[in-house]
């Protein structure tokens, strides 16, 4: 086992089995032996590539999204451009290149990243040196909010249940035999997830992340108030279905229980729990489909033009990673927040 593992098995038995959500935050944010405490994961020689770092075109588009939302709601002066889990600040960078053409946009302009890894944050200043940080997203300022999130609550701690007799066991971490390994608690009847047992049955497993109400709750309560919009990207669906808990190490499947604090743990996304936190959101889209609309296919024709031999393979290999079925263009989804009565943020439906 891990050193984290150690000091996990060590609390178990003075304190008894801990929920998977408590696994999950030490396995990630652990002050000395987290996952991203310790480490930048992104990329080829990290443990998984996300969409910013496969190609440009991905954060350009994202960022001139975000303009337009800006202009159709008559430029405010002032405005928060911010970013949760900024990984390593490359999505941010592309979308600040290419929104250096929209009058006034920069101007009006003032980063923030939501970031807990120290590492990731020496990472982001490099990209962004005049950003400013925050440990969580409660910090940001009450002014009009442009907001993107990609990849971010998927690392977000879950919970995992199964249903049992109209109740509810929860998945709970013990020790076994100097292991750590997987349990259910007694079934008890939640409140909280009685709206799940219209679309459940017995043996059916759920997922409830309990950070995402509070984060997307704040987001949009900044977005009503003072305008703004925000595009959120990840991997899931409408409402969680079965347990979507996974753990990746060298770009490969692993076992979430065996080297805890040296695999990412990530799981799908519930966007109707998304929608349930915010008050006017946009379609589910797929990531697919949303660059098509924002015109990905001219951009990487654009881009081609300058590039031959290995550079365009790549190239041509990457806009295909993004957008199509097979690849994240149907996994991966995005939902938007924006104003009561205003306009969706382009390449978005109502
Ligand atoms: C999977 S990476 C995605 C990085 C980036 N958005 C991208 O697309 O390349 C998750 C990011 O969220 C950050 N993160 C994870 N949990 C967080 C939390 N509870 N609060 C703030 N940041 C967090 C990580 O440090 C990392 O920057």
């Amino acid at each position: 086992m891990t050193a984290l593992g150690d000091l996990m098995a060590a609390r178990i038995a003075t304190t008894g089995p801990i929920t998977l959500a408590d696994y999950m935050a030490d396995c990630l944010m652990h002050p000395v032996h987290g996952y991203y405490t310790t480490r930048d994961p992104l990329g080829a020689t990290g443990d998984f590539t996300t969409a910013p770092e496969i190609s440009q075109m991905f954060g350009e588009l994202i960022g001139l999204s975000l303009a337009q939302a800006w202009l159709d709601q008559e430029s405010p002066a002032q405005i928060t451009f911010a970013e949760l889990g900024p990984g390593r600040g490359t999505l941010m960078a592309d979308a600040l290149r290419a929104t250096r053409g929209v009058a006034g946009f920069h101007a009006a302009l003032t980063v923030h990243f939501v970031e807990t890894s120290p590492r990731l944050r020496a990472k982001q200043a490099e990209l962004v040196p005049h950003a400013h940080w925050h440990d969580d997203a409660s910090t940001l300022p009450d002014a009009p909010l442009f907001l993107i999130a990609n990849e971010f609550f998927d690392a977000l701690p879950i919970r995992q249940f199964t249903r049992d007799a109209g109740g509810w066991r929860e998945h709970m971490i013990g020790v076994t035999d100097g292991n750590l390994t997987l349990g259910l608690s007694q079934a008890a009847p939640l409140d909280a997830l009685d709206h799940r047992l219209t679309d459940t049955k017995d043996g059916d497993v759920i997922e409830v992340c309990p950070a995402l109400p509070a984060i997307v709750g704040h987001v949009a309560g900044l977005i009503d108030t003072h305008g703004g919009a925000a595009l959120i990207f990840d991997y899931g669906d409408w409402q969680s279905q079965g347990d979507t808990l996974q753990a990746l190490a060298g770009h490969k499947a692993t076992d979430p229980f065996v080297t805890p604090g040296q695999a990412d743990l990530t799981a799908h996304v519930d966007f109707a729990a998304i929608a349930a936190a915010a008050t006017t959101y946009t379609r589910v889209t797929p990531q697919g489909m949303f660059l098509e609309r924002l015109g990905i296919t001219a951009r990487a024709q654009t881009l081609a033009k300058g590039l031959t031999g290995d550079a365009l393979t790549s190239h041509i290999e990457a806009h295909r990673r993004l957008t199509h079925p097979d690849a994240m263009g149907n996994l991966f989804k995005v939902i938007g927040l924006y104003p009561n009565g205003g306009t969706p943020p382009a390449g978005l439906n109502p």
